[in-house]
């Protein structure tokens, strides 16, 4: 979409928008924009130094440091919402499904609650993938083992991806793809394979990728190509966003 039709959430007419432009009023992510057909993707359009803010739903990728919790509020620990800063911040938002307290990585956040409902279902699989550090040497078989699906005290896991990235005496490192999302399931199944988890990143979910260049405890929002993605994967149709 070009900047000057953004401009538009913000009331302005089309003209008067490229006369803001002309003027030096309009920053995108922070650099003075001067051309008002530029596309600003979902970078943060400030107009006189205020935030526009969207129609639609807001989407935000967040890379969870360890010790925060995917909650809205605690009163114990601090959560995800902690992260966004208040400008991102929108009425509503919420993660979709959780990562434990001590797991690092990708959490989404939306305003769209029937978006998050339909990806954490588990009736739409939506594929979440996570690097695990484990004990121990891990060896094909324990792929096989994943990929046969691994009992567990009270449900048998379903069949699982699991590809050995490095493999010592020392520990090993693991990716995983899981269509499930119980408690812990992660550390549960690496433990019934004897090979506790030492540490736990989520990488991607649903067809959205945690972006290499956030730092950890970092927040943006979502890219439309990211946010087409998300709910294709939710079997959605987009709304505007
Ligand atoms: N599996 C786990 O064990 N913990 C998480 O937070 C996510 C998946």
């Amino acid at each position: 979409m070009r900047l000057d039709k953004a401009l538009g959430w913000a009331g302005m007419t089309r003209s008067e928008a490229k006369k803001a432009v002309r003027a030096g009023r309009v920053t995108v992510d922070g650099r003075i924009a001067t051309d008002a057909g530029m596309d600003p993707g979902a970078g943060e359009i400030l107009l006189d130094g205020e935030p526009i803010s969207r129609p639609g739903h807001t989407h935000l990728m967040v890379n969870k440091p360890a010790g925060v919790i995917t909650a809205t509020e605690d009163a114990r620990w601090n959560t995800v919402m902690d992260l966004v800063p208040q400008e991102m911040r929108r009425r509503g938002l919420g993660p979709i499904g959780r990562l434990d307290r001590d797991v690092t990585g990708l959490v989404l956040l939306t305003t769209d609650g029937q978006l998050a409902h339909r990806l954490i279902s588990p009736r739409h699989d939506a594929p979440k993938t996570y690097i695990a550090q484990v004990e121990g040497t891990l060896n094909p078989e324990h792929a096989s083992a994943f990929a046969g699906g691994i009992a567990l005290s009270d449900f048998v896991a379903k069949p699982a991806e699991m590809r050995i990235l490095r493999s010592g005496e020392g520990g090993s490192l693991a990716e995983v793809v899981l269509t499930e999302g119980k408690f812990h399931q992660v550390k549960r199944m690496f433990a019934a394979i004897g090979h506790p988890v030492i540490a736990l990143t989520r990488i991607r979910l649903a067809d959205v990728s945690l972006d290499p260049s956030l730092p950890a405890g970092g927040v943006r929002f979502l890219t439309p190509e990211e946010i087409t993605r998300l709910y294709r994967a939710a079997g959605m149709t987009q709304e505007e966003t």
